[in-house]
């Protein structure tokens, strides 16, 4: 009885923490926990100066495109789902008879001694608050992610997203037509209306699926990689290997579970459930005493190996299937920094893209960044200790790709942050802001080609993809 108490009061006091692996979540990985973001804070201290400019040159900002993912969303119905088996599998009263019987097969309680039995009781009377209904929608931590790097990037580039930007509604806003994104474009307008002390707020955004889920209507893309087995054949082998076999026995055994029960699904189902209860809820969840750093990265490579495979450099056809949107990005970009006649209409100051973690990868994929020079596979996880492609560094919530044009005395210069840290396009490793026509002649092969519709073969069954607006 002791022993649950003081558990108790463990518990309750460790919620005023984050778990030791809150930057390991993968794509579920708080914006602030991402590990990228806390160097960023410590390198930049007070001064929120983001641009490098060579010295000397006198430069200013006079386009920014952004393209941002939503924010913190609640589990889809599919993670639900499982998170509910879960939950359900330790109450014997909610399990079905056969599940009984093999409960009344098993030692009870106990086996691992005494933090087992208080934690499983924890666990146990867990409230299972999630419902289908939530599916994937922005939770309300996520809207106020966008209404903060709204205000953090105004803060930034006040010239391109301010007063004068905002009202005269010269932000151009576009959107994935997904509901988390939807809220996630009218929050981030929220942020910027906030920012510039302008009310109320008229939402302008634009809805373009062709732009920002274009994968969804690439025939090559659905039917080689989505649907195919064989092309995600690293990711099925490493769930059942030799790593995540030996956490799925350790966890079954700190939830005294028959190990068949705990499939490697709901196995990843407490670990989603840890980090969903600290991005969401901001607590500290009891599930995640389930896992050690060292657990949580195995689970963190699961989800990596998927997206490497899935959304990355693992098929070319991964990132072709986004060429809709490269093109789109420099086309703007062109607009932005060509001379122009006076007469002329002012390019916008800003165009921001809202998509998903599958529309941020296969972008900086085109651009040749995280390429590592191994490729991840279910044979290689301790080489891939120091490996560059870490979902939880690119693509937390809210996480964000920034192309700054800036008018200099030698011409227009682009600057590439990810994430609000300054990255160097690969090919020019010796500047921050190369020149503007150095970054088309680099880019040169894609501008020219990354022809969706050749790569793609047709679009998929069903529905094609929006004409561009
Ligand atoms: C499935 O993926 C494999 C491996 O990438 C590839 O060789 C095969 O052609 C793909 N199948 C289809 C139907 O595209």
């Amino acid at each position: 009885m002791l022993s649950v108490v003081t558990s108790v009061v463990f518990v309750i006091l460790a919620a005023a923490d984050v778990p030791d692996f809150a930057a390991h979540f993968g794509s579920k990985t708080r914006y602030e926990d991402s590990a990228a973001y806390r160097r960023l804070l410590a390198e930049l201290g007070a001064d929120r100066s983001l641009l490098r400019a060579p010295s000397g040159e006198r430069c200013s900002p006079v386009h920014l495109t952004a393209l941002v993912r939503h924010g913190t969303r609640h589990p889809t119905v599919k993670n639900i789902r499982a998170i509910r088996q879960l939950s359900n599998l330790l109450r014997p009263d909610r399990r079905d008879d056969r599940q009984a019987q093999q409960d009344q097969s098993s030692p009870e309680g106990g086996r691992d001694g005494d933090s087992s039995t208080w934690l499983r009781d924890v666990l146990r009377r867990w409230d299972m608050w999630y419902t289908d209904d939530m599916d994937g929608q922005l939770a309300a931590k996520g809207r106020e992610d966008l209404r903060q790097l709204a205000t953090r990037l105004a803060a930034s580039f006040p010239s391109l997203l301010g007063e004068e930007s905002v009202r005269g509604g010269r932000v151009r806003l576009l959107t994935s037509s997904k509901h988390r994104c939807v809220s996630s474009a009218e929050a981030f307008q929220e942020g910027l209306h906030l920012a510039a002390n302008v009310a109320p707020v008229h939402y302008r955004h634009q809805v373009d699926d062709g732009l920002l889920r274009a994968f969804e209507g690439c025939r090559g893309y659905v039917e080689g990689v989505e649907k195919n087995r064989t092309a995600l054949a690293e990711v099925h082998k490493f769930k059942h290997g030799p790593e995540m076999e030996s956490l799925r026995k350790k966890v079954a055994g700190k939830l005294g579970l028959p190990l068949h029960d705990l499939t490697p699904d709901l196995l990843e189902a407490a670990f989603f459930l840890c980090s969903y209860e600290l991005a969401i809820k901001s607590l500290h969840s009891p599930w995640c005493f389930l896992f050690e750093s060292h657990d949580a990265e195995v689970l963190e490579y699961k989800c990596d190996l998927k997206l490497f495979w899935k959304r990355a450099h693992g098929h070319a056809i991964n990132l072709l299937a986004s060429c809709p949107l490269f093109h789109h990005v420099f086309r703007t970009l062109d607009k932005a920094g060509w001379p122009r006649r006076a007469t002329d209409a002012p390019p916008d100051p800003a165009s921001i893209l809202i998509g998903h973690a599958e529309t941020l990868l296969p972008f900086l994929g085109l651009l040749g960044l995280y390429k590592d020079e191994t490729p991840p596979t279910a044979d290689n996880y301790h080489e891939q200790h120091g490996r560059s492609f870490r979902s939880s560094l690119l693509v937390p919530y809210a996480a964000n790709v920034l192309l700054v044009l800036l008018d200099c005395a030698r011409g227009p210069r682009l600057q590439l942050l990810v994430n609000e840290a300054p990255v160097r396009f690969p090919g020019m490793p010796d500047e921050d802001a190369p020149l503007y026509r150095d970054v088309r002649t680099a880019y040169r092969h894609l501008l020219d080609g990354c022809d969706y519709v050749e790569a793609c073969g047709g679009t998929a069954a069903g529905r094609g993809p929006n004409t561009e607006l």
